[in-house]
């Protein structure tokens, strides 16, 4: 982590503005998971201890640029200040006269939440008037927000030439700190666990992977591109045709790495996709799947992966291992949220799902690092770089 953070600024009597990620599910009014507003809370805090008044920009969703009733950001202002246990004013609108008036009223230790970010269409275009105007509510810029950080706009990158520093929080810093010594410095052995419905959506993450876990544990229903490709029978499971050759090429550069590349052995069958179906265990090269589809991994797997996370000094896991929102499909991922949870060595998440998992499982605070990133850590693993950070000050 190279980058300057708010720990380096002189903040007594400044006005901060903190790009935050709030892009938090809500559903009739109500917060589902607040996980990535509590994530923020130790760098506003650290901003009202050292005398800072702050402005937080955040999207919510994909307006598009309208004003959208249901992504309003106001519950989010009454759930910050339930947690940080003061006041939050809520500005109406994040540029404009009711940004200048809010900013302007704005004394030490106050803290104030910008309405949605992207209810203006300059936000994702990064317009160059949208960041003027967003930047005069402030003069220091803090960038909290690593779940947008692969996304390049006027919040995340357009506002900092405004300023003449632009650091990371302290959860930007976290993120970078815990997913960077994952590409850089990981102890070994390494263990990877991949999961979710589709190996598309991370092919670049186990290629880039490759070249610095010495296991890869694959589950979920992108392990059937797999099987396909090894000729396995799979029923009506989740396949990518398109794909197979590239899981064979997977296979054998894991296999010219020393990767050992883990399959599952077994899995949970069902008719269809629903809670109380009748559902079976068998090996994964049974024919009898006929036509069901696979929703789990199964025991004989569990354990297997288990033992592979036990003897792992570095986990990174991402992606369930099955449908685990139904419980008859849920023992595999609930079983790998446990044995992270139980690894003695460091252990990053990354991933709603998977946090979800953890969650549901009561082991989140044993994991060393809970990503707030989906698609940011997922593009940041696959080595990529992420724009939001690329602007930010260097030590
Ligand atoms: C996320 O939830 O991944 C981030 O908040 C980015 O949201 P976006 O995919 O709508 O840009």
């Amino acid at each position: 982590m190279n980058k300057r953070t708010i720990e380096d600024l002189e903040l007594h009597g400044r006005r901060l503005l903190i790009r935050v990620d709030f892009n938090v599910k809500i559903a009739d009014g109500q917060i589902v998971d607040d996980t990535r507003i509590r994530a923020s809370l130790p760098t506003i805090r650290h901003a009202i201890s050292h005398g800072a008044t702050v402005m937080l920009a955040s999207h919510l969703g994909r307006p598009k640029g309208q004003f959208r009733p249901e992504l309003t950001l106001r519950p989010i202002a009454s759930r910050l200040s339930t947690l940080l246990n003061r006041p939050v004013r809520f500005a109406a609108d994040c540029i404009g006269e009711t940004a200048q008036n809010a900013a302007a009223a704005a004394r030490t230790g106050d803290v104030v939440l910008l309405e949605n970010l992207r209810f203006h269409l300059g936000e994702e275009q990064n317009d160059a008037q949208f960041s003027t105007q967003l930047a005069s509510l402030a003069d220091l810029y803090v960038n909290d927000a690593f779940g947008t950080a692969h996304r390049a706009h006027s919040s995340t990158v357009g506002v900092v030439s405004h300023f003449n520093d632009a650091v990371a929080g302290l959860l930007m810093a976290a993120e970078l700190h815990h997913l960077g010594s994952l590409l850089t410095a990981p102890d070994r052995p390494f263990v990877a666990i991949l999961g979710g419905a589709k190996v598309s959506g991370k092919l670049e993450v186990l290629e880039n992977l490759l070249d610095r876990i010495d296991v890869l544990l694959i589950g979920g229903a992108m392990a059937y591109t797999f099987f396909s490709a090894r000729g396995y029978p799979t029923g009506l499971s989740l396949v990518e045709p398109d794909l197979l050759e590239t899981t064979r090429r997977i296979e054998h550069s894991a296999s010219k790495r020393g990767v050992r590349l883990v399959l599952p052995t077994d899995h949970v069958i069902a008719d269809r996709l629903e809670a109380f179906t009748p559902h079976d265990i068998i090996h994964v090269q049974d024919a009898t799947i006929g036509q069901r589809l696979g929703l789990d991994i199964g025991p004989r797997t569990i354990a297997a992966y288990t033992e592979e996370i036990t003897a792992a000094r570095t986990v990174m896991w991402n992606g369930p291992m099955g449908c685990f929102e139904i419980d008859e499909f849920a023992s595999g991922t609930l079983a790998i949220a446990q044995a992270v949870a139980n690894s003695n060595g460091r252990t990053v998440i990354g991933g709603g799902d998977s946090i979800a998992a953890v969650n549901k499982a009561g082991t989140a605070d044993s994991i060393t690092h809970i990503s707030t990133g989906g698609g940011a850590s997922l593009e940041f693993l696959a080595g990529r770089t992420l724009p939001g950070v690329t602007v930010l000050s260097d030590q």
